[in-house]
């Protein structure tokens, strides 16, 4: 099994230390979390027993095998300047910076890097992230798919072209955000007509996951799931059309249009 270090440990960062240290895919010993600041790392190692924890992002690089750069886009530069002259060329560089393409990531390297580009989301903390990852072209098939398996540890991950990107931080790296605003939409509706704000909250969540889950299992059109909870003249066509005359669906995919936009534009 193959070291795996951490450049950054903030929300995302965090997200998917916290989500591959539950899988126990990798023994915790073999994970190294390098960040600037050591006290925001203590907790983590206090919950992982074993995960090591370090500020020498050089000597991160040269004892891991796999090196994920969770910093923000803006300081990717900075930390790949750093530890340039540590990464031989067995070593893959992972990066989950948003608008930070696989050429910047060449020419901040060698043309040699094996670099893997991957958008995950912060539900990586329950094991339910949505993850795209693309290679450059000095990643080998096996290589792609031991970083995919990773990435599936805590979510499901799927290898897509890099040209892809800016419609998966659309779908999924920013849509979590979305979901949220409408979990608490739907509870605000529910607490409208007297319901605690407590079970409000627990009954948008869930009706929100049952959804999502009958979408993924049973592989039917939402549109066909949609149609088999409105029946004719009942409460569920009114709440349907109620969302059409306020632009509901518009409204949904302009957001996703608006984060691809800025990824293209970063
Ligand atoms: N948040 C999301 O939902 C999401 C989704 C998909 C992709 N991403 C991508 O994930 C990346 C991180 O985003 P984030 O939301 O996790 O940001 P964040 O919470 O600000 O975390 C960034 C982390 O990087 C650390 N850091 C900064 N400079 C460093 C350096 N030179 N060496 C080591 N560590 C350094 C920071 O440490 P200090 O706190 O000590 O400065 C901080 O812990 C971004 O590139 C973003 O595009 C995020």
């Amino acid at each position: 099994m193959k070291k795996i270090g951490f450049i950054g440990a903030g929300n995302m960062g965090t997200a998917m230390i916290r989500g591959l240290a539950q899988a126990n895919l990798v023994k915790r010993e073999e994970i190294i979390v390098g960040g600037r600041n050591i006290e925001k790392l203590i907790p983590l190692e206090a919950e992982f027993t074993g995960l090591q924890i370090t500020t020498e992002t050089e000597k991160l690089v040269e004892q891991a095998d796999i090196v994920i750069l969770a910093v923000k886009p803006y300081t990717i530069p900075e930390v790949l300047t750093t530890i340039k002259k540590k990464l031989t060329p067995d070593k893959i560089i992972i990066s989950v910076a948003a608008g930070v393409t696989i050429l910047d990531l060449e020419e901040l390297t060698s043309k040699e890097t094996k670099i893997v580009r991957v958008m995950p989301n912060t539900p990586a903390l329950v094991g339910e992230a949505m993850s795209s990852i693309s290679p450059n072209s000095n990643v080998t098939a096996e290589e792609t798919a031991h970083i995919s398996t990773i990435f599936s540890s805590f979510g499901k991950a799927e290898v897509v072209a890099e040209n892809l990107m800016d419609a998966v931080v659309g779908v999924s790296g920013s849509s979590p955000a979305y979901v949220y605003m409408f979990i608490e939409a739907l509870a605000d509706g529910a607490v409208l007509n007297g319901m605690p704000r407590d079970k409000a909250y627990k009954f948008a969540a869930q009706a929100v996951l049952g959804a999502a889950k009958m979408v993924l299992e049973t592989g039917e059109h939402p549109g066909k799931l949609k149609d088999m909870v409105t029946s004719p003249g009942g409460t569920t066509i009114e709440a349907v059309k109620s969302l059409e005359d306020t632009g509901f669906r518009s409204s949904v995919i302009s957001a996703v249009q608006a984060a691809a936009s800025k990824n293209s534009s970063m």
